[in-house]
């Protein structure tokens, strides 16, 4: 029996249609990251298995880490996101450089999921984060770097939504309103974040089971989970005797209306995210589409993570954006452009066996100058030229034959224009410029 031919289970293989979708993704992420002065990084694919078990919270852990021992009894894991390796990265140098640090990176991570649409095992994730920023700037410039990039493909705030929270604010609340102790605190993140899949009823029987909580602060958790905005969240703070812990939360607000990105920002309460590292603003980038109402993208503020390798804390804030949850975005909206087809200059072909030493020369030559440009080793019949040149997604044909050799000639057209030219084979120049100013038109 042969073996199979399909990757492992959710995982892709990217054949060179869909590869050209994700390199354009990329080349947008990278142009938006740079355009704030993002730099590039990256780290390896395997960590110890412990920076994951530090805080990255116990869905990841439990149910989605792929983990096992090395040949020297280590116990590893496949990168399942890229958070707490850029922390190490920075804690290794956060002393020497001036801050903010701003990094970008397009790793490819594993996580142990129930493939369905929206959700592999293997996805590239962009990953944009600042470190050392002053106030609440760096959050704010974390969701315009977020917001650049969907608008860079042509999406717009009809399309989608920056669901927020602010971990600070919810802190707050289990401390000083519900007065709850740090256990029941953890449980009720975790009880939150599973609340916007499930029905109330849900909610309150695993508040039961999970906490002590009495019916009178049940009431003010839901109460809680009814906030609509961020105004009625400082009604919240302020009714229940917490005016003094408003001010940040008016300040993020204030500096969100600054930038002009109110329109895209949605105050939601059931907003904590699963990852325990964070500590200040949290928010999921929702699609609004009916069709498609997932999250594209996840991130928040995380005061304290680099204090898990002994360093001074160092305020971090960031996203990470999926490639799948974006395709499927782009898609619903409609804002791919046709990659259906490689981009090239020109396809050279000939009628005869002895025209091929003449035409990989004129390709190599054309090459120098930096056009794309695809050959064929046989001769190739009339007929196929136009339709191979096409699959082949060249802007320009030449033909050399028979009567081209015997003159030192080429014949190159222009697929769009039907315009053709015939050139000296040693006019290089001229055919690059022919080239070029029909690739402008
Ligand atoms: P996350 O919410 O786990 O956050 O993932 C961020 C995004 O990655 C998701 O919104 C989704 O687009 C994509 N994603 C996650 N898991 C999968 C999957 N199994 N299949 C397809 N796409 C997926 C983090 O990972 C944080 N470390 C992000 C971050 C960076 N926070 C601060 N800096």
């Amino acid at each position: 029996m042969g073996l199979s031919k399909k990757p492992y289970k959710g995982t892709r293989d990217f054949f060179p249609k869909e590869k050209r979708i994700q390199d354009y993704m990329f080349q947008m992420m990278k142009k938006t990251a740079e355009s704030f002065g993002y730099e590039s990084y990256d780290g390896p694919l395997l960590e110890e298995v412990e920076l994951y078990k530090a805080k990255s919270g116990e869905e990841l852990i439990n149910e989605q880490i792929y983990s096992f021992e090395d040949r020297g009894n280590r116990f590893v894991a496949i990168r399942p996101e890229m958070t707490p390796t850029v922390a190490r990265m920075v804690a290794n140098i956060h002393k020497e450089v001036s801050k903010p640090i701003r990094w970008f990176s397009i790793p490819n991570l594993m996580r142990y999921e129930k493939p369905q649409k929206g959700r592999l095992r293997e996805h590239w994730q962009f990953n944009c984060d600042i470190f050392g920023a002053s106030d609440r700037w760096g959050e704010i410039e974390i969701l315009q770097v977020a917001v650049n990039l969907l608008k860079s493909f042509g999406a717009n705030s009809s399309m989608f939504e920056i669901q927020i929270n602010d971990r600070e604010i919810v802190d707050c609340i289990f401390k000083n309103i519900l007065k709850v102790d740090s256990e029941t605190s953890y449980r009720l993140y975790k009880i939150i974040d599973k609340s916007k899949k499930v029905p109330k009823d849900a909610v309150s029987k695993m508040l039961d089971e999970q906490t002590k909580m009495t019916d009178k602060e049940k009431v003010q958790f839901f109460e809680y989970l009814e906030l609509k905005s961020f105004s009625e969240a400082v009604s919240y703070l302020e009714k229940n005797n917490q005016k003094d812990n408003t001010q940040s939360l008016k300040s993020l607000i204030d500096q969100i209306n600054i930038l002009g990105l109110e329109e895209y920002i949605k105050y939601d309460p059931a907003i904590v995210r699963g990852l325990d590292y964070y500590t200040g603003i949290v928010f999921e980038i929702f699609d609004k589409h009916p069709d498609n109402r997932r999250a594209i993208c996840g991130g928040g503020a995380y005061a304290n993570l680099l204090k898990i390798f002994n360093e001074e804390p160092l305020a971090g804030v960031g996203f990470g954006l999926g490639d799948v949850t974006l395709k499927d975005f782009l898609e619903t909206h409609n804002l791919l452009p046709d990659l259906s087809l490689p981009k090239n200059d020109l396809y050279i072909t000939f009628q005869d066996e002895n025209c091929l030493d003449e035409s990989l020369k004129l390709a190599q030559n054309l090459r120098e100058k930096d056009l794309n440009v695809v050959t064929n080793f046989s001769a190739l019949k009339f007929k196929k030229v136009f339709s191979n040149a096409e699959k082949a997604g060249a802007k320009f044909v030449s033909l050399i034959g028979q009567k081209e050799l015997d003159n030192k000639s080429i014949l190159i057209k222009n697929l769009k224009s039907k315009e053709q030219k015939e050139f000296k084979l040693n006019q290089i120049e001229e055919v690059y410029s022919f080239i070029i100013e029909g690739n402008n038109e």
